[in-house]
């Protein structure tokens, strides 16, 4: 039987999949449910959540299973190598998949495959992180950022590192769609693609953006540093190079210092410390970065209420 024969479906694969209204409701559900979430216990009974990882996870994995069993409804973890994915095609065991579940979560390498999950479900598809963007990352960082910095739209983000890198394209995204200046500071060969910028031109978002290499002049005046690994999974072959190239951007101290603030340093995890930040900064009392995991769990709970139409 078709769990869900009439509702139109929703995926979230980038932030954009939501309007800039919708992602507000989703972030005001969210302080909501942290603040009460005994209130939500049975949001979601009788619920299931299908979670499918290609590649490793700590954050996503845990974050979206105790989501589920807090909202009243189950997650289901499938490995992507322990499945007939590896046999069938994607789309048929997607299918099938959806006749059991009422969402989907997947972890993929290429973008492409949740896309094609996608179209292939008919229950809502999350992408739990692709080479391209990992969209729950940025519910929560912009969940941490708000809590943080209560006047959010005068703040200034930085992200300083691989503005090539998924966990900064979704940040970049969810910044510029509720009016946050970021500043993506990289070598220049690690700037955000080149269709991306063009996107939020045409989307009349850019001027919330500003990319340069000058690490200076791109922190200075920043409320929040922000960076995440120089090699992401499925780089591990540059990683040579990578390492070489982004290695005068990584955040310490030195950069705090060009800020001249005192800003909230944050990592979406998991961390090399010493490499893309020094561990000084991991713990010091300016650090965020457990507050913005923990923020994964509340973020994905809004979520997941509104995609299955019970926010
Ligand atoms: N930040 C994040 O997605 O962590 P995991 O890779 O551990 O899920
Ligand atoms: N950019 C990193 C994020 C991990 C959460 C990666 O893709 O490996």
């Amino acid at each position: 039987m078709d769990r869900h024969p009439t509702t139109r479906k929703r995926d979230f694969l980038v932030v954009p999949d939501l309007t800039t209204k919708e992602l507000r409701a989703v972030l005001d559900l969210a302080k909501a449910i942290k603040k009460a979430p005994r209130a939500y216990s049975k949001a979601l009974e009788g619920k299931e959540l299908a979670m499918l990882f290609q590649k490793t996870s700590t954050r996503t994995r845990v974050s979206f299973e105790v989501a589920m069993h807090q909202l009243g409804g189950q997650a289901l973890f499938l490995d992507w190598r322990t499945t007939n994915f590896t046999l069938g095609g994607l789309e048929d065991e997607v299918r099938s998949l959806a006749r059991y579940v009422d969402v989907i979560m997947a972890r993929v390498f290429k973008h492409a495959d949740v896309e094609a999950m996608a179209r292939a479900s008919r229950v809502p598809v999350i992408n739990g992180l692709s080479d391209a963007a990992h969209p729950c990352q940025a519910l929560a960082d912009l969940l941490t950022i708000e809590e943080k910095c209560p006047a959010t739209r005068e703040a200034k983000v930085a992200f300083v590192g691989d503005g090539t890198d998924n966990v900064c394209s979704s940040l970049i995204d969810i910044c510029a769609l509720l009016g946050v200046a970021i500043s993506v500071v990289c070598p220049s060969r690690y700037s955000p693609p080149a269709g991306k910028m063009a996107a939020l031109e045409k989307a009349k978002l850019a001027n919330h953006v500003t990319v340069t290499s000058d690490i200076g002049a791109g922190v200075k005046g920043a409320d929040v540093l922000y960076t995440d690994t120089f090699v992401s999974m499925g780089q591990e072959g540059e990683s040579d190079k990578r390492l070489e190239a982004l290695k005068p951007y990584q955040l310490n101290e030195a950069v705090v210092g060009m800020t001249g603030k005192e800003p909230f340093i944050m990592h979406c995890l998991p961390a090399h410390r010493d490499v893309e930040i020094s561990s000084e900064l991991v713990d010091s009392a300016r650090s965020i970065i457990f507050d913005q995991a923990e923020n994964r769990m509340h973020a994905q709970k809004a979520l997941l209420l509104f995609l299955l139409g019970e926010a």
